[in-house]
């Protein structure tokens, strides 16, 4: 199995070769490669990804995992209601 078709995040559909690829370019920090490939942003929020990305970074920078921060968890945003906004679309016509 290539790099290409392993998948590292399956909630956010990204690639071991994209990781990969990152850290190459100086990606080297967790927040980073969330950011730009939305990996641990999923249902999971980064229980199954997150350790392999970490994993991939220390083998590549050389850092312990120890040392790497893994990201910062946010609680789900709420859902608004759309009957709620179109309530208030009403009252400011
Ligand atoms: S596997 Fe990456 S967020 Fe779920």
């Amino acid at each position: 199995m290539n790099d290409e078709n392993t998948i590292v995040c399956r909630c956010s559909d990204v690639t071991l070769k994209e990781v990969r690829d990152l850290i190459k370019q100086g990606y080297t920090t967790y927040d980073e490669i969330k950011r730009i490939t939305r990996i641990g942003m999923g249902p999971c929020q980064g229980k199954t990804c997150g350790q392999l990305v970490l994993r991939e970074i220390s083998a590549a920078t050389g850092k312990s995992i120890k040392e790497l921060k893994l990201h910062m968890n946010r609680p789900p945003v709420v859902g608004v209601k759309l009957d709620l906004i179109a309530e208030e679309a009403k009252k400011n016509d």
